[in-house]
């Protein structure tokens, strides 16, 4: 891992916090989780966060995604600064911009694989013909064709995930937050997941952003954000394997 590469200005945005904190049991004994973070993603980028258990990294994940609020700090995405959204605009901005994967998949037990990619989708109004088409394409992405029709119960762990990560591309978001989404899955699994994230974000453009405890999957990122007690501590780019579109 070399040093910080320096990317250049004429790329897009995607994230710019400044100065975000987070204290939890402020009026008993406070917890620092988030504390004074500044984050800079550009489109295209595929960042590791990384650090110990309980260094902040769940938190920050879920203040860039709009799931929790800051205590201060302002969070811009694309440009809008998601703090200061009503909670009604903030639900409706997710939907259009940002995609989630989770550590235990949280697909719908009841939906086909399909139906789950497809679900989002429905809740943006999308017609049928631009959802089938897109459903097709991301299938073919994750390699599952032939698992459409399948619940999530008859498929195992890392075809979950696949189909989780189908689902927060389904509406094209600006970017993909992943908290730990190899945490469950065999050491294979999580190399093929890595495989279709890393395809996707060069064939997509897309950018993603994921905490990670593995150091396998660390070290295929394109940059690795640490954090120790709610502040990073360092942030490293691979210049040779560096792509953004
Ligand atoms: N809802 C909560 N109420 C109180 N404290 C919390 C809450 N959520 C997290 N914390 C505390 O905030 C700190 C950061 O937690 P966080 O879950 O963000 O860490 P993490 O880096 O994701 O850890 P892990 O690697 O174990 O998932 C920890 O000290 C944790 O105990
Ligand atoms: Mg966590």
């Amino acid at each position: 891992m070399a040093a910080l590469e320096k990317i250049p200005d004429k790329k897009e945005t995607v994230i710019d916090a400044h100065n975000i904190s987070k204290v939890y049991n402020a009026d008993t004994v406070p917890v620092h989780a988030v504390n004074n973070v500044h984050l800079h993603l550009l489109k295209g980028e595929f960042t590791a966060l990384v650090g110990p258990s309980g260094s902040g990294k769940t938190t920050l994940l879920n203040l860039i995604g709009g799931l929790d609020k800051p205590d201060s700090g302002q969070i811009y995405i694309n440009g809008v600064d998601i703090t200061r959204l009503s909670s009604g605009r903030l639900i409706d901005f997710r939907l259009q911009n940002i995609g989630f994967v989770f550590q235990s998949f949280n697909l719908i037990p009841v939906l086909t694989a399909r139906e789950n990619v497809e679900f989002i989708m429905l809740l943006q109004g999308k017609g049928s013909s631009v959802r089938d088409r897109r459903v097709k394409q991301l299938f073919g992405q994750i390699q599952m064709e032939n698992k459409l029709d399948s619940r999530p119960a008859q498929l195992s762990g890392g075809q979950q995930q696949r189909v989780a990560v189908a689902r927060a591309l389904a509406s094209k978001p600006k970017f993909v937050l992943a908290d730990e989404p190899t945490a469950n899955l065999d050491s294979q699994s999580a190399s093929n997941l890595l495989d279709i994230m890393l395809k996707l974000n060069r064939e997509e453009g897309m950018t993603f952003l994921f905490s990670t405890h593995d150091q396998r999957v660390i070290d295929r990122a394109r940059r690795v954000i640490r954090l120790v007690d709610g502040r990073i501590v360092s942030d490293t780019a691979a210049v040779s394997t560096a792509h953004t579109q």
